[in-house]
């Protein structure tokens, strides 16, 4: 599988401010992040590594053709006692612009961090979504495995 043509897959930078501040929208609440808060927050995914050549944030987009911003995702990577010191990937915030959905960009985004989950030695990767969400994971290939539950604070 591969990309529309003149589209590519790569790592958040912090270029990437606008993008993914207004893909998120599809997703959440964003909220008013400024540049700066922005910066930061790439600042510390890049500084977080759980070894040399591996990042623990891997937050994602696609960008078309002229550079845009039109898918995001991200796997973090956690490190864990059970299963001899295991990791596991964790997949958040996947959002596809509104204009781009339905063109298999979020299949392909998935596969991605899966692949980046397997190569930086996850024995899993998992994810929490609304039951809406359900068929497109399991087109991903994700099978039910729980329940999720949660207690908000304030947000
Ligand atoms: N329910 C059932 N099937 C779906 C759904 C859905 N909600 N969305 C897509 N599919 C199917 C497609 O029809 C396609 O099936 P096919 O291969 O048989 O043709 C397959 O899943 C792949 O679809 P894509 O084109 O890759 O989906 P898209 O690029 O539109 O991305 C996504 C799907 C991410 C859900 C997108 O619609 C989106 O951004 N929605 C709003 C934000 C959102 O809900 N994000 C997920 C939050 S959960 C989390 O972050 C862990």
């Amino acid at each position: 599988m591969s990309l529309p043509a003149g589209y590519s897959i790569r790592r958040a930078t912090k270029s990437d401010y606008d993008g993914i501040t207004s893909v998120l929208k599809v997703l959440t609440t964003v909220g008013n992040v400024k540049k700066e808060d922005f910066d930061s927050v790439v600042e510390h995914w890049d500084s977080v590594k759980i070894d040399v050549s591996r990042h623990m944030y891997n937050c994602t987009v696609i960008t078309n053709e002229i550079g845009e911003v039109v898918a995001t995702g991200s796997l973090i990577i956690e490190r864990k006692v059970i299963h001899e010191c295991g990791l596991v990937g964790h997949i958040e915030d996947i959002a596809v612009r509104e204009d781009q959905q339905g063109k298999k960009l979020g299949l392909f985004l998935i596969q991605y961090l899966y692949k980046l989950a397997k190569e930086s030695g996850c024995y899993k990767a998992i994810l929490d979504c609304d039951e809406k969400n359900v068929g497109f994971y399991e087109k991903c290939g994700l099978q039910k495995a729980g329940v999720e539950m949660q207690i908000r604070f304030g947000r």
